[in-house]
C-alpha cells in the first residue's frame, strides 16, 4: 500500500497549501478539505471539498466523499485550525466554542469516522497539528492553548485504543513557522518571539512535510502516541 489515501483539513491555509503540494508530487490519492478559500486541482487523484468543520453533517459529507471516490482512508492529517487571541478575561464564549470545535471536536469527530475504513484495512495513520503554547503557555492563548493541549492528550489515548489494528495516532507540536498563523503576528513581537528560539530562525514548512512524509510511511508503523516537536529548541 504505496501511495495513500490522503484526508487533509486545512489544505487551503498556508502549512496546508505546502504539504498538500508535496504529497500530491509524491502521488498520494488525496481529499483536500477547504472552508473559505476554495482549491483549484485537476489532478484526477485529488479530490477537493468544501467542508465547515464546525458543522457535524459536513464532517460525515467530508468521510463519505472519500470513500466513495477512493473506497477508503489511509491517513487523516488533522491541520485545520484558528487561533483567536484575547487574554482570558475577554476571551469570549463564542471564542472559546469556536476554537474548540475547529481545533478540539473536529478532530476528535473525524478520527471517530475513519477508524471504520482503517480498521477494515488494518492499517491507519492519525496526524494532529498541535503547537509549542500547548506545551509552554503563552498570553493571550487560553482558548488556542487549550484546545491544542486537548489534542496532545487525544493523541495519546487513541493512539492506545487503536494500536491493535495497527493505526498509529501521533501529534506534531509546531514552533513558531515562517508561514501561515504567524502572519497575525506583529513585526516587532515577531523579532521578540524570534529571541527565544534557540536556533533563532522559523520553521520551513518542509520540515513539516518531511516529518508527515515519515509518519505515514510504512516504515512508521511502530511509532505512535506521540507528540514530535519542530521548534527550533524552543521546547523539550
Ligand atoms: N504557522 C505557524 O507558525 C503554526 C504554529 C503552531 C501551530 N500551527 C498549526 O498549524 C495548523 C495550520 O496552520 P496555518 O499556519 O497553515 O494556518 P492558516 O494559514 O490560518 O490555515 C488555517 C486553515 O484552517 C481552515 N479552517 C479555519 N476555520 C475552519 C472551519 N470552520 N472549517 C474548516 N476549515 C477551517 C482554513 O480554511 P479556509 O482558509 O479555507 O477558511 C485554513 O485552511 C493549525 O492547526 C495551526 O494551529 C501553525
Amino acid at each position: 500500500m504505496e501511495k495513500k489515501v490522503i484526508v487533509l483539513t486545512g489544505a487551503s491555509g498556508a502549512l496546508g497549501t505546502h504539504i498538500a503540494k508535496y504529497l500530491e508530487n509524491q502521488g498520494h490519492f488525496l481529499v483536500l478539505q477547504y472552508n473559505k478559500h476554495s482549491i483549484e486541482n485537476a489532478n484526477p487523484n485529488v479530490l477537493t471539498v468544501a467542508c465547515d468543520l464546525t458543522n457535524p453533517e459536513d464532517l460525515k459529507s467530508l468521510v463519505d466523499q472519500t470513500i466513495a471516490r477512493f473506497g477508503r482512508i489511509d491517513v487523516l492529517i488533522n491541520n485545520a485550525g484558528i487561533s483567536k487571541s484575547n487574554v482570558s478575561w475577554k476571551t469570549t464564549t463564542e471564542e472559546w466554542n469556536q476554537t474548540m470545535a475547529i481545533n478540539l471536536n473536529a478532530p476528535f469527530f473525524l478520527s471517530q469516522a475513519v477508524i471504520p475504513s482503517m480498521r477494515a484495512n488494518a492499517f491507519g495513520r492519525i496526524i494532529n497539528i498541535t503547537s509549542v503554547v500547548a506545551q509552554t503557555g503563552f498570553i493571550g492563548t487560553s482558548a488556542y492553548a487549550a484546545s491544542k493541549a486537548g489534542l496532545i492528550g487525544l493523541t495519546k489515548t487513541l493512539s492506545k485504543e487503536l494500536a491493535k489494528f495497527q493505526i498509529s495516532v501521533n501529534a506534531i507540536a509546531l514552533g513558531y513557522f515562517n508561514t501561515g498563523m504567524i502572519d497575525d503576528v506583529p513585526a516587532e513581537v515577531q523579532a521578540e518571539l524570534l529571541k527565544q528560539v534557540p536556533m533563532n530562525k522559523l520553521g520551513n514548512p518542509e520540515t513539516l512535510a518531511k516529518t508527515i512524509e515519515f509518519l505515514i510511511s510504512d516504515e512508521a508503523g511502530f511509532v505512535t502516541g506521540q507528540t514530535v516537536n519542530l521548534n527550533g529548541g524552543l521546547y523539550s
